[in-house]
């Protein structure tokens, strides 16, 4: 989960290094280190941010053309210099970055100690350069050669960058599991954990596939095998993102430009999906359709927001299409032998397409036969490149830890999947159809009217900033919107709040309520409103302060709120998607107000692609 940078050409590669940390940071941001290559290897590591690196480091940085860099997010040993990447060899003349979890570290850890190896740090990473060196110096191999015999006897998940103090044109990095990009330039290479490092100076990238080691020369030339020493044709491809876009383009986070970008996001998610005469494509969909229609049932898999994602997209399909679905978290799904075979779709949905639980969870589904299909937002990422065919959500890239415009992303992908469906399995009339399909074209120009509602989330972002507890409530279709609106608060706020069904309310959750308790209830769907309406009553009847989010116009419901904010109105099933967005600037401004870093909460990375 943390963030590679790898250089070697003819520049200089501090500055190289130091910026593409500040791009990766979102990976980690425990502690950070770069290594420079000067003649000699030249060292710095420092716990916390990039910048405190920097200015730790930016006096006395050579300016050699050689380097890699790292920041961390802390699995083995605490966030502090000494467990910081990179780590040194037995002789310091090897240096090491690495993204992921050495599983037997402790054996090779034990057999190196008893060589008489000492180790400075805690972690699992600087027993592998140590094994690096043993194994070199005993067969003198070349630095290729003794890592990727060294690979051989690693069991776990790893993204390495290798810089050898006796060969400086040599840059040599592997990956199983943690995703690396190789960026090809002019005599010389970039390398980094995703590609938006890499834009700025190439658009050619080659993503090394698991089990892949590559050896990169100054002189421009390069190799790619299999970690067992099979030759592999590299095959490049042509990044389609923009430098700009990585940028926060004037606003304060990365969080607030993502929440403001989604009417431009959803209108790019929709883009080219919904023809004049109203019919739906996905191609990838169009080309597993005999797979889809003849399926048992549809099994959605994923972690975090995106698991979120695929409970509303269970209300899509399974009212539209009628095709049963289940959702699973990725994290237990994988290792809960569960039912399945070729007669199941397994969809994974994930904004990275780098989560280790949503990979493994994958694995096992094309394992057991089922089909696979992706909705990812990252091109070219790991999940994209697995699944029998995918939808991307063409949300650009995000880097706000707390997802935004991917979640709004991924509903409009399975919004989209669930009315190509019940077109083609005629499960819905066609003015119903049309209905669905003209108010979805419609959502991306409503985005504006909920964004105007951002000062009076201020006020209520002030009225909840002090509180260490909250509780989101919807139902049907909205209780994962409030599941969504718990974990954004939580996330970037760290106060504890958690999302119910709000008929589940008086089962036990209610026994928290207490006076000026705050309690969100996104009440947007109109056939359960009464329902909801009265879960109000309860809480308001033991004291809670009352949060709605309501459908504009709507007086019935602003009247029993002690605040309310109003969504545009649209047909039921896509208020989801509207009625998220108050939810997410309301954690956005909290968080903002507790003064809080909210691109990079603490202890949480972008993408975990550790299990
Ligand atoms: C959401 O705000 C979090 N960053 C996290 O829960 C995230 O959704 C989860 O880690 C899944 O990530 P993915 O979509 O990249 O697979």
């Amino acid at each position: 989960m943390c963030g590679i940078i790898g250089y070697i050409g003819k520049r200089d590669a501090f500055p190289i290094v130091i910026k593409g940390l500040e791009r990766m940071e979102y990976r980690g941001y425990d502690s950070a280190g770069v290594a420079i290559l000067d003649g000699s290897l030249h060292v710095f590591k420092k716990k916390g941010k990039v910048a405190d690196l920097y200015n730790f480091a930016k006096d006395s940085a050579p300016h050699g053309s050689i380097g890699i860099g790292h920041t961390r997010w802390a699995t083995h040993g605490i966030p502090n210099d000494v467990n910081a990447h990179p780590h040194l060899s037995e002789s310091g003349k090897i240096a090491i970055i690495h993204n992921g979890i050495i599983e037997n570290y402790a054996v090779l850890k034990d057999a190196l100690l008893h060589a008489g190896h000492t180790f400075k740090s805690e972690t699992d990473t600087e027993v592998l350069v140590h094994l690096i060196e043993t194994i070199k110096e005993k067969d003198t191999l070349s630095l290729f050669a003794a890592v990727q015999q060294a690979l051989t006897q690693v069991v776990g998940a790893y993204g390495i960058v290798v810089m050898d103090e006796t060969d400086p044109d040599t840059l040599v990095c592997a990956r199983k599991g943690s995703p690396l990009v190789l960026g090809i330039g002019n005599e010389e290479f970039f390398i980094a954990s995703d590609a938006s490092p890499i834009v700025e100076y190439t658009k050619k990238v080659v993503y090394l596939e698991n089990d892949q080691i590559a050896e990169l020369k100054r002189n421009g030339e390069y190799k790619i095998e299999t970690i067992s020493g099979t030759p592999h044709t590299p095959f490049v491809e042509e990044l389609t993102m923009e430098a700009e876009a990585i940028g926060k383009e004037g606003y304060d986070h990365y969080m607030q430009k993502e929440i403001f970008e989604q009417a431009t996001t959803i209108h790019d998610a929709l883009r080219g999906h919904i023809l004049p005469d109203l019919s739906v494509h996905l191609r990838g969909v169009e080309e597993m359709i005999a797979s889809f229609n003849g399926a048992r049932r549809l099994i959605i898999t994923a972690c975090g927001t995106s698991w979120i994602a695929g409970l509303v997209g269970e209300y899509f399909i399974e009212n539209l299409a009628r095709i049963p679905v289940e959702v699973e978290y990725a994290s237990e799904f994988r290792y809960r032998n569960p039912v399945l075979d070729e007669r199941d779709i397994v969809i994974a949905i994930s904004q990275s397409g780098e989560t280790a639980d949503t990979l493994a969870a994958l694995e096992l589904a094309k394992a057991r036969g089922a089909k696979t299909y992706g909705i990812v937002n990252a091109v070219g990422s790991s999940i994209a490149r697995m699944t029998d065919a995918g939808s991307y959500m063409h949300v650009g890239p995000e880097i706000g830890v707390a997802s935004t415009k991917a979640f709004t992303g991924a509903t409009i992908v399975l919004a989209l999947l669930a009315l190509l469906l019940a077109k083609d399995r005629s499960t819905l009339d066609d003015s119903a159809y049309e209905q669905l399909v003209t108010s979805l074209e419609k959502i991306d120009a409503q985005i504006a009217d909920v964004l105007a509602t951002e000062k009076q989330i201020i006020e209520i972002a002030e009225r909840i900033k002090d509180k260490d507890n909250a509780l989101f409530l919807g139902r049907g279709i909205l209780f994962p919107v409030a599941l969504e609106g718990a974990l954004k608060l939580k996330e970037i706020s760290y106060i504890h709040a958690e999302g119910y069904p709000a008929g589940e309310m008086k089962h036990g959750p209610i026994a928290l309520v207490e006076a000026d308790f705050p309690v969100v209830v996104v009440a947007t769907n109109k056939e359960l409103l009464e329902k909801v309406i009265s879960n109000v009553q309860e809480v308001k009847a033991r004291g809670a302060l009352t949060i709605g989010i309501v459908r504009e116009g709507d007086t019935e419901a602003k009247k029993i709120f002690d605040y309310t904010i109003e969504a545009p109105n649209s047909e039921e099933l896509w208020m989801p998607i509207l009625s998220v967005i108050p939810l997410q600037l309301l954690a956005y401004h909290v968080a903002v107000l507790r003064g809080l870093d909210v691109d990079k909460p603490r202890n949480l990375a972008k993408s975990v692609t550790v299990e």
